[in-house]
């Protein structure tokens, strides 16, 4: 049994995003893990204000939703990113919620090269739902994950799903019309076989 840590970063409340992340957490839950959701349309996150307040000892000088979510985030064993593609990147909730990990590195004396300082070592896993389906749709997206989160910040990719083509916002969510659900269901069943 794992403990899930699931952060719903924006979209439409029962939207193509919401229904992927219900799909996977449906199927962990099956496994028996133990799942948290956060939707950051409920929990406000602002982004770092750079202030290194953090920095010199001292707690966050912003007080929102993050507080609550920083020891949530030390529990638990995968953090699930999920997010709409939002003009070829994540959502700028998800931006703004992944900046303030600022706050909760930590010194380390022996940094691998190209790193400053020591994160939780988690494993992660991202969703995302777009309009369009090209090959190229999710690159920015797919790229600024393994970057930060992968090569910088140190957590293990579990892996993604990637939902392209479940029509655009004009209209009414398309996924259910996606094999994506199924999907999803199956890598929250076998995340950790
Ligand atoms: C502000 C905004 C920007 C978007 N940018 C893109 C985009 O760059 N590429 C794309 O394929 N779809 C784009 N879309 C469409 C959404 O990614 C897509 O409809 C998504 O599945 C919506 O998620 P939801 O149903 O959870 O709200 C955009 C939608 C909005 C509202």
């Amino acid at each position: 049994m794992k403990n899930i840590l699931v952060i719903l970063g924006g979209g439409r409340a029962n939207g193509n995003t919401v229904q992927l992340a219900k799909s996977f957490i449906k199927g962990a839950e099956e496994a028996g893990h133990n799942v948290e959701t956060i939707s950051l349309l409920k929990t406000d996150i602002q982004g770092c204000l750079g202030c290194n307040a953090c920095r010199f000892g001292k707690p966050c000088i912003q007080k929102d939703g993050f507080n609550e979510l920083a020891p949530k985030i030390k529990n638990a064993d995968l953090i699930v990113l999920s997010s709409p593609l939002y003009f070829w990147t994540i959502s700028a909730k998800l931006k703004a919620f992944i900046e303030r990990f600022y706050c909760i590195a930590e010194e380390d004396p022996n940094p691998p090269i190209g790193r400053y300082e020591k994160y939780p070592v988690k494993d992660c896993a991202l969703l995302m739902t777009s309009a369009d389906n090209f090959f190229w749709t999710f690159e920015q997206a797919v790229s600024y994950y393994q970057f930060a989160l992968i090569n910088y910040i140190g957590f293990r990719d579990k892996g993604m799903v990637l939902a392209g083509g479940c029509g655009d916002t004009n209209g009414r969510p398309q996924i259910d019309k996606t094999d994506y659900l199924e999907k999803a269901f199956e890598f929250g069943k076998n995340i950790y076989v």
